[in-house]
């Protein structure tokens, strides 16, 4: 059966390593799956429940159908503090107060980029620790955390072109669309 994944971006700047790597995950991905970009945690205000009562914004409700409409999503996200990203998790919380909860039995997948050494991994666990409540089916492994990204992009074209990262992540996506397929099977 062919999936269809979608990809949650955490950086909304134009030169976006994290970007680089979202764009090049429709060439790494498994015989199968297909992939797309949802729109940008950007648009979405800030969470105040005051105009969650007068009604969702269009692009919190967009998000939410192709995130339910979708096989599973990926998010591609830069550390920020010790943490993922302000904007990121306003996306987050804006669409756990959907119903019905899109991240709900969703298979995600977590990459993380970064300059420093560590590549975001301080970042992936508070995503996970969000994940709970979200009740979405986090991938476990293999965590997909590139440092020195800034050597593994190319500066003019933006493109991801180090070899043994585009290997690896071409590897957890083969794991995942197995997971998601695992996911969807009814109980027997
Ligand atoms: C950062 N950066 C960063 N890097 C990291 O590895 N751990 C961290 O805790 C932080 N914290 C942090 C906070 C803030 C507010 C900014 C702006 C940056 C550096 C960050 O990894 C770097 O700017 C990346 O290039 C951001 O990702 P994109 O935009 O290139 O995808």
């Amino acid at each position: 059966r062919p999936l269809h994944f979608v990809t949650l971006l955490g950086s909304l700047r134009h030169g976006s390593y994290n970007a680089a790597i979202a764009r090049a995950l429709p060439e790494l991905a498994p015989a199968g799956v297909t992939l797309s970009p949802l729109g940008s945690v950007g648009d979405f205000p800030l969470y105040d429940a005051d105009v969650q009562a007068e009604g969702f914004p269009a692009p919190v409700l967009a998000m939410a159908d192709q995130i339910r409409a979708a096989d599973g999503v990926i998010v591609v996200t830069p550390e920020y503090n010790y943490s993922i990203p302000g904007g990121l998790k306003n996306a987050i919380d804006w669409l756990s107060r959907v119903s019905p909860p899109p991240f709900a039995g969703k298979p995600l997948a977590i990459q993380t980029a970064s300059p420093g050494a560590l590549g975001g991994a301080r970042a992936q666990y508070h995503l996970r620790q969000t994940c709970v409540f979200l009740d979405a089916l986090v991938l476990n492994k293999p965590e997909v955390m590139v440092g020195q990204v800034a050597s593994k992009v190319d500066a003019e074209t933006l493109t991801l072109t180090d070899a043994s990262t585009r290997e690896f992540i071409a590897g957890q996506l083969k794991v995942f669309a197995e997971f998601a397929r695992r996911a969807a099977r009814p109980a027997a």
